[in-house]
């Protein structure tokens, strides 16, 4: 529980079959907070377009603003492995890009890893990444950045496909994979068929761990929240109780008190 996180001990914690906690951070406080609370990975995903930034996907995300962020999460983790999305648009017109993208992201942030969206199509870029000494995680099934392309946030079933696509990605050197959507026993399978560590989310409990949007776990979320989230707190209701208190007090004059007011 006190040793740091790296990817190889990524690897070892699904050799000895133990499963994988990774939630998602976007600042300080609450990257403090999970690398505190004991989680093994924490991702700086582009999901602040929604979370941080009020976008409807995740494809207005630049370069620029997930550095800016993984700057914060990077600052605070200590024990956590801390891997950082890179953004749509900025790996796909090839390994230069990649390469210079990823980069950046390792020189001028603390965290360790990237993470990209694609298989069997990203395989060259993953594979200049990993000889370049950058760990990849790879993301296939749902891919939100391709949203667009892929006609909405649906489940995905082609099985060729995701085997194709995470047997890719696995040859290519990436260090782990997240299967986003995916029915169960198809990332079971999966998950039985690849030595690297598979991360779920929307995938069912035969994966070597999970990953969520930490605002959709704690409650924090104020719009759409999946169906494969659950909840262990409702943060939202209790921000909300904390402001009505906080309102009716000054408005009545209670607030502040003798205890939070400086008298000499
Ligand atoms: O951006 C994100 O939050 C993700 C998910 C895997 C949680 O990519």
């Amino acid at each position: 529980m006190n040793d740091v996180i790296t990817v190889t001990q990524f690897a070892a914690l699904k050799s000895a079959g133990q499963k994988i906690c990774m939630l998602t951070a976007y600042d300080y406080t609450m990257a403090s907070l999970l690398d505190s609370s004991g989680v093994d990975g924490i991702l700086v995903g582009d999901s602040l377009a929604m979370v941080v930034q009020g976008h409807e996907t995740t494809l207005p995300v630049t370069l620029d603003q997930i550095i800016y962020h993984a700057e914060m999460v990077g600052r605070a983790v200590r024990r956590a492995l801390v891997v950082v999305d890179l953004p749509f648009a900025t790996y796909h017109v090839g390994a230069h890009q990649a390469v210079a993208a990823s980069a950046r992201v390792l020189k001028e942030t603390r965290c360790q890893a990237v993470k990209l969206e694609g298989g069997v199509e990203q395989a060259a870029t993953i594979e200049a990444l990993v000889q370049t000494g950058i760990p990849v995680m790879a993301h296939v099934g749902l891919r939100p950045q391709s949203v667009r392309q892929m006609g909405g946030y649906r489940v995905q079933r082609d099985e060729k496909k995701l085997m194709d696509d995470a047997r890719a990605a696995e040859g290519a050197g990436a260090f782990a994979v997240v299967l986003e959507c995916i029915p169960a026993p198809l990332a079971q399978q999966l998950t039985e068929a690849l030595e690297i560590p598979t991360i779920g989310i929307g995938a069912g409990a035969g994966c070597d761990g999970q990953v969520l949007v930490t605002n959709d776990l704690v409650g924090l979320t104020t719009g759409h929240v999946p169906r494969f989230v659950k909840p262990h707190a409702d943060l939202k209701e209790s921000v909300d109780r904390a402001v009505s208190h906080y309102c009716d007090e000054v408005r009545k004059g209670t607030f502040p008190g003798p205890d939070q007011s400086y008298n000499e």
